[in-house]
């Protein structure tokens, strides 16, 4: 039976190359890597997971559909456990922004322009962007996928050597604010709006201001960008 992905995962499958052998990193049940092999977009894969419990759910799904000879599964930490160089794209998708951040600074390996990392944070995505863009990697494609009212970012990127100029607010959007659809729109606005109630209630209780200022600098830099010619 052939696996169906949700709006979240479609999107991140969407961002793998096609002919790529993919690594998912943290795959829990493999739903991922085995709708890449079941639809021939990738012709091999790696699932990896953290825990044992994990891995054994993405045994028994790669199983399940007859793709043991095509789909590997190793406990790992992150890409520690893996051999340098496994895959071509490398998905680390379904954790927190801080912890992808963490894990792709683990993996020398990915600093190889023909290596696409895949991230898509359910929670701070600016760590994402901003280890992305002071690591020399560049930012090629995002998209969002909204499902029961929760926004995600996909990102993709490439290792280039080169850091990027990064104003304040470039983390939080990073190339959505380039994109003109809606779903980008309002992944945006999510993001100021929780800007602002941060900045408001660190206003309201004026206790450090420091951070204010750094959270209304990240504002103004959303209002330059929605309204480029002020
Ligand atoms: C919420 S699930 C996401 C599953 C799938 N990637 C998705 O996007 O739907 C997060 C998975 O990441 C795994 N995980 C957490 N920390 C990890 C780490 N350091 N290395 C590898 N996997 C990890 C967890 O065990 C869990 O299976």
């Amino acid at each position: 039976m052939a696996v169906t992905l949700d709006p979240r995962l479609s999107l991140v499958a969407s961002f793998v190359r096609q002919g790529s052998v993919v690594a998912d990193i943290g795959t829990d049940h493999a739903y991922l890597p085995v709708y890449l092999v079941q639809t021939g977009r990738c012709p091999r894969a790696v699932a990896s997971d953290l825990r044992m419990g994990p891995l054994q759910n993405a045994k028994q799904t790669v199983a399940e559909h007859g793709l043991c000879d095509k789909i590997d599964t190793v406990l790992s930490d992150g890409l520690d456990a893996l051999d340098a160089h496994c895959a071509d794209d490398v998905v680390l998708a379904g954790m927190g922004g801080i912890l992808i951040a963490e894990l792709l600074s683990r993996a020398a390996w990915l600093r190889d322009p023909t290596v696409r990392v895949i991230a898509q944070p359910m929670s701070h995505a600016e760590d994402v962007r901003l280890w992305l863009y002071e690591n020399g990697f560049s930012i090629d494609r995002e998209a969002c996928a909204f499902d029961k009212h929760h926004g995600y970012a996909a990102i993709a990127a490439h290792y280039t050597g080169e850091t990027a100029a990064i104003t304040p607010a470039l983390p939080y959007g990073g190339l959505l604010f380039e994109e003109k659809d809606e779903a980008a729109a309002r992944y945006l606005e999510r993001q100021k709006q929780r800007l602002e109630k941060r900045r408001n209630a660190l206003l309201q209780a004026g206790t450090d201001p420091a951070e204010t200022a750094r959270l209304t600098a990240i504002l103004n830099d959303f209002e330059r960008r929605n309204h480029p010619t002020c």
